[in-house]
């Protein structure tokens, strides 16, 4: 089958190597080669094994009627969309690892596949080299799902881990990251939370039918996160971790965030360190399931990207029933009026403190200053926990991150 990469940059250059190192494995399971004809990009790349088929033009991919697959690994949506949607028409498949596309106009495009019989395919989008959407598609089928949460962005993760373990400035871990490839072009969309925003957003159009929009999910990044926070962390049986978390509720609707959260060193969750992601998943039927892998990078993405590939030439001719459902404004639930335990530091009197929250378990940090109360709340909804907070004369709040519960 002749196939083409559109943005031979990090992911698109890995496709390119593996299809050219593993083409002996991938033509023994498929019975035919997957033949690269043409690779779309900006600059030019000599001496590379595929300098002859590069093209600036995408016209000679869509008009070439041999190309029968593309991988899109641009990025962005502009033209991403515009190239997906046109390939699509003309009857070719695609996969694609770019999560800002899928969690954006995922619906229409999956929709467009449909109408053309073809195989619109993403598993790179989420958690890079790990295999997770199409395990939630086909092998937990069987399942109601009832709740998700994760470490889907390698870039933070990293950093994290380097300044967790190495006390590592995060200017220098960011600037490692971006080295090795796994940061997005403009590195705010991995420390805002974005990137984790559109990935939460596919696995919970996956998991719960309906496309989830990033608008809908509350987001927040590990810019706020302070040194002495991670202290009270460490001290306290803690990791901090960037999360994507969603839930079923029992109305019906989901609980959908992305925060920093502390998590327990006793949740498996807390040992995924470095670029590595880890998603743990709750269907009703198989109960708790963890996916574990490199997150991002050039190679481990590229296999799930080619993985697709593969999956999409075995598919052929009879497409493979794969998506969700139209967007459902209602169906995210106001976070503020989600349940949640939290940590809470801040300087003020720790009986005050007592007094407004009732039970709350305080945390102890050595060399802290007498005035700084710190301590972990019950679950409850961050609406409540704001009004408490506020009734506390004279405490001045320093640091509010979720803390990841059982329930
Ligand atoms: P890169 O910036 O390394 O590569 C993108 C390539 O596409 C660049 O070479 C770029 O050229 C080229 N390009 C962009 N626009 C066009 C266009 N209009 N025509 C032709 N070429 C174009 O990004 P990555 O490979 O890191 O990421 C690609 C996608 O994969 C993104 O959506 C990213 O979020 C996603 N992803 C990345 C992972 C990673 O670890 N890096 C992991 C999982 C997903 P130029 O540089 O000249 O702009
Ligand atoms: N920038 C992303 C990350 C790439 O660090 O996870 C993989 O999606």
């Amino acid at each position: 089958m002749k196939a083409a990469i559109l943005g031979y940059g990090v992911v698109g250059s890995g496709v390119g190597n593996i299809l050219y190192k593993n083409a002996d494995i991938i033509e023994a399971k498929l019975g035919e080669k997957i033949e690269l004809k043409y690779v779309l990009d900006l600059r030019d790349f000599p001496g590379d094994i595929f300098e002859d088929k590069l093209t600036r033009n995408f016209e000679d991919i869509l008009n070439d009627s041999e190309v029968q697959l593309v991988c899109e690994a641009m990025g962005g949506t502009n033209p991403a969309y515009d190239f997906t949607k046109r390939l699509l028409e003309a009857g070719k498949h695609v996969v694609s690892s770019n999560k800002e596309l899928v969690a954006t106009y995922g619906y229409e495009l999956l929709t467009t596949a449909k109408e053309h019989n073809v195989n619109y395919l993403f598993e790179a989008s989420v958690g890079g080299g790990v295999p997770i959407l199409r395990p939630l598609w086909q092998c937990l089928a069987a399942n109601r799902m009832e709740q998700f949460y994760g470490i889907l962005n390698g870039t933070t993760n990293f950093i994290l881990t380097k300044m967790y373990n190495e006390d590592m400035p995060f200017e220098e871990a960011l600037s490692l990251a971006q080295q090795l490839g796994y940061a997005e072009k403009d590195p705010t969309a991995d420390i805002a939370g974005a990137d984790v925003c559109r990935k939460t957003c596919i696995l919970a159009s996956i998991c719960f039918g309906k496309h989830i929009d990033p608008e809908q999910v509350a987001t927040q990044g590990i810019q706020d996160i302070q040194i002495r926070d991670v202290s009270y962390a460490k001290a306290n049986g803690y990791e901090i971790k960037l999360l994507g978390y969603c839930r079923k509720l029992d109305s019906g609707k989901i609980d959908a965030i992305v925060s920093p959260f502390f998590v327990p060193k006793s949740n498996q969750i807390a040992t995924v360190s470095d670029v590595f992601n880890g998603i743990v998943v709750v269907g009703d039927m198989v109960d708790e399931v963890f996916f574990y892998g490199k997150g991002a990078g050039s190679l481990p993405t590229a296999s799930a990207c080619v993985g697709d590939m593969i999956d999409c030439a075995m598919h052929a001719q009879k497409r493979k029933n794969f998506g969700w459902g139209e967007r459902d404004a209602a169906f995210v639930e106001d976070h503020k009026n989600c349940q949640s335990a939290y940590y809470v530091r801040g300087t003020g009197d720790i009986n005050a403190v007592k007094e407004a929250l009732g039970e709350v378990s305080f945390l102890s940090l050595q060399g802290a200053p007498l005035d700084e109360v710190a301590f972990i709340t019950p679950c409850q909804t961050e609406s409540e926990l704001d009004a408490k907070l506020a009734s506390i004369a004279d405490f001045t709040i320093a640091a509010k991150i979720r803390v990841l519960t059982d329930n």
